[in-house]
């Protein structure tokens, strides 16, 4: 079964919203798409990782004329991806040499909260270095890193504050699939940027409180980007790291594609698709294979109408290797007996916007589940379904499954680990959601502006054998 919608609500699609603005076509000529460079550790063993990953400040060269000034890690702009193994014990200096604060968030990674987590609890100071040490303890996946300062989330991964994240384990290193970084295995960081005079990111200028927007669309900050096609299968690990645009994503001639990996990590089984939508923060692993092609031919990605990145094709050996119908096994555990189901709203749109009708407060504890424990979430997007917006619904510190959407299936890509999910308008989607670390976590919109606007909230995952209280930063003390 090939499937060829997006599966998301058409009405809720961003192109309807008053302040949508377009995609434009590249006037520039296609260039090569940037592959950032794997972050090298700082010293590697057998059983640690060390790291050293730098916020800076930099000129990165997007368009002709005057260079544009950037933030990013180890890098002008986004940031070397970083490999992490399950199991291994890792130790990273998170070193700001920013003018301003950032925190370094590890979007997906099962770390406690709410200081290793990165969120809006651990600043770094302008000049300072912090330290963190943690375990990885989670399947393959393709997660990512970026800045989570309150409230200015936004302003950070605009300029350029965000890093694809790679975990291996065994498991997946036996799977048929293409690894071989740059080649064949590909990260894909999309966002949209405008440029102003000079060249320049302008975020004030292009304020909108439902979310930031720009003309031009980026892949690994590259614009108008091709990559040159060298082998017949090719792995995409797409990242939705814009503030705001979802991604409607085909190939210009309809090929089909396999997705195999969601959030959190491999999925079950392949699901063949020709068109994948992709909200705020998630991550689709597809793997694409180029075999109807001949060499000098080109396929291109596109979003709705808009060319994305142009696949060129060169020769490549034959390789009919064929995916499996079954790929990994995902633990699915019972919930606890006798747990209510938790209820929470994403409400409102513009400065209006809200979680369970209050805005964020970092003193606040809004929720609290005991670790270990496995809950029913109810995520209910109160906007309408005439000219409401989806929600991609994010909780730090977990994978969660996806169970129902309206008590309906989920989406057929959904089978997997989650920890991002669209929420259309009036709809009520269900999860399953464990904590194995304790911690204060938050849980939000992840359209940035939204997260900023304080449609946010934190849950703490508690063990009632060890209490613990944790120093809650609030904005007065930052
Ligand atoms: Cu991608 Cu609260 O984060
Ligand atoms: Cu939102």
């Amino acid at each position: 079964k090939v499937y060829t919608d997006y599966f998301f609500d058409e009405p809720a699609y961003n192109t309807h919203d008053g302040g949508y603005i377009p995609l434009t076509t590249p006037k520039t000529a296609p260039q090569p798409l940037a592959i950032p460079p794997l972050l090298k550790p700082d010293k590697q063993t057998a059983t640690d990782d060390y790291y050293t990953v730098r916020a800076q400040a930099s000129e990165t060269q997007f368009l002709p004329g005057k260079k544009t000034k950037t933030w990013g890690y180890n890098a002008g702009f986004l940031g070397q991806t970083i490999v992490f193994r399950n199991g291994k014990q890792t130790h990273i200096d998170l070193k700001n040499a920013l003018p301003e604060l950032t925190t370094f968030h590890w979007h997906g990674l099962n770390v406690p909260g709410p200081i290793t987590d990165g969120g809006c609890h651990a600043p770094v100071y302008p000049g300072e270095t912090n330290h963190i040490d943690f375990k990885v303890m989670q399947p393959a996946a393709t997660i990512w890193l970026h800045a989570h300062p309150c409230p200015s989330t936004a302003t950070q991964v605009w300029k350029g504050l965000a890093a694809m994240v790679i975990v291996k384990d065994d498991v997946e290193d036996q799977l048929p699939l293409p690894r071989n970084y740059g080649v064949d295995d590909i990260p894909m960081v999309l966002q949209d940027r405008e440029f102003h005079a000079d060249n320049q990111f302008d975020y004030r200028a292009d304020y909108d409180p439902d979310g930031v927007q720009g003309h031009t669309a980026l892949v690994n900050g590259t614009v108008n980007p091709y990559f040159n096609v060298t082998t017949q299968r090719v792995r995409l690990r797409i990242l939705d790291g814009s503030n705001r645009r979802e991604w409607r994503l085909h190939f210009d001639d309809g090929l089909e594609f396999a997705q195999v990996g969601s959030d959190g990590g491999i999925l079950p089984a392949p699901v063949y698709m020709d068109k994948v939508m992709m909200t705020c923060a998630e991550r689709d692993e597809l793997v694409v294979d180029f075999g109807r092609y001949q060499p000098g031919d080109e396929v291109t990605l596109m979003t709705d109408d808009t060319p994305l990145c142009h696949f060129r094709i060169k020769a490549f050996d034959p390789d009919d290797t064929q995916l499996p119908d079954h790929l990994v096994d995902i633990e699915d555990e019972e919930p606890t007996p006798g747990l209510p189901v938790r209820k929470i709203t994403m409400d409102g749109m513009d400065e209006e916007v809200a979680m369970d009708g209050k805005k964020f407060d970092m003193q606040r504890i809004d929720a609290r589940q005991k670790v270990g424990d496995v809950a029913i979430w109810e995520i209910t997007n109160t906007n309408s379904t005439k000219n409401g917006m989806v929600h991609p619904f994010h909780v730090h510190g977990t994978q969660f499954r996806v169970l129902a959407r309206n008590d309906g299936p989920v989406y057929p890509n959904e089978h997997g680990l989650k920890d991002t999910v669209g929420v259309n308008p009036g709809e009520t989607v269900r999860i399953k959601v464990k904590f194995d670390l304790t911690g204060v976590y938050m849980y939000h919109c992840h359209i940035i502006e939204h997260e900023d606007g304080g449609m946010m909230a934190q849950i703490e995952s508690y063990d009632p054998a060890h209490p613990k209280t944790y120093h809650l930063m609030d904005m007065e003390t930052l």
